[in-house]
């Protein structure tokens, strides 16, 4: 079953309690926290979210484009989020992070920016219940999917079904209806849409139709025979 997480980074912030509401049926909500510092931009902090989780019935799924998570995502966990990703590439210590992520009750993502690859966290996975594959150089919307990304997908696929796990894998930048297929055909079953959902005339339809197609090319892919 493809999930559809819209990215409030393309919303209106003045108005996000309502832009939630504009993509019920949504699976997560998609917050994209960054700090100037491992990223080239800022957004919104620990406040905002509080705010949000109570604003909206729709899970929210917290994105870190943060230096040192190890000592902030837990925070986003006590703030409302259902799910917390680090950058892999800005923590200290992710197998600790990503326990206390879970013990503080959230799912423990791990975030890879396009230059990094996943075989040296295979050992990893298991802490884990989510892999975020970037599809761009996180930072910012609305950039250009990058296709030199779909054979990193397809073998996080296999890095899952070779170890068994229950493990979500995530794709965000560029997700479009123009390439949601390739992805879910890679591999990927948890898609972030931004500018594809809230460009949109009709945010809810556009979430709509990327699920369908994502679950059309999922239905014959190799990964998912069976499932
Ligand atoms: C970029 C963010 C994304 C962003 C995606 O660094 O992590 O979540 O909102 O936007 P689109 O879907 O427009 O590429
Ligand atoms: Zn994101």
């Amino acid at each position: 079953m493809a999930q559809i997480n819209p990215s409030i980074l393309s919303a209106d912030f003045a108005r996000l309690a309502d832009e939630a509401e504009a993509v019920r049926g949504s699976d997560w909500l998609h917050v994209d926290v960054m700090d100037n510092h491992f990223v080239p931009n800022l957004t919104l902090g620990v406040p905002v979210v509080e705010s949000l989780a109570r604003a909206t019935d729709i899970p929210l799924d917290l994105h870190l484009m943060i230096e040192d998570p190890d000592r902030w995502a837990p925070q986003y966990v006590e703030a409302g989020a259902g799910s917390v990703t680090f950058h892999v590439e800005a923590a200290a210590a992710p197998v600790r992070l990503a326990r206390e992520i879970r013990a503080k009750g959230a799912r423990a993502s791990m975030a890879l920016k396009p230059g990094t690859p996943i075989e040296p966290y295979e050992d990893l996975l298991p802490e884990l219940d989510m892999v975020l594959i970037m599809t761009v150089e996180p930072g910012f919307g609305g950039q250009a999917f990058l296709d030199i990304m779909l054979p990193k997908i397809r073998r996080t696929r296999e890095l899952i079904a070779k170890h068994d796990l229950e493990l979500w894998l995530q794709v965000d930048g560029g997700v479009a209806a123009s390439t949601i297929e390739r992805c879910s055909e890679a591999g990927a079953d948890v898609f972030v849409a931004g500018s594809a959902v809230y460009g949109a005339e009709d945010p809810a339809e556009a979430v709509r139709n990327l699920r369908g197609l994502a679950e059309k090319a999922a239905a014959d892919a190799w990964w998912a025979c069976g499932h």
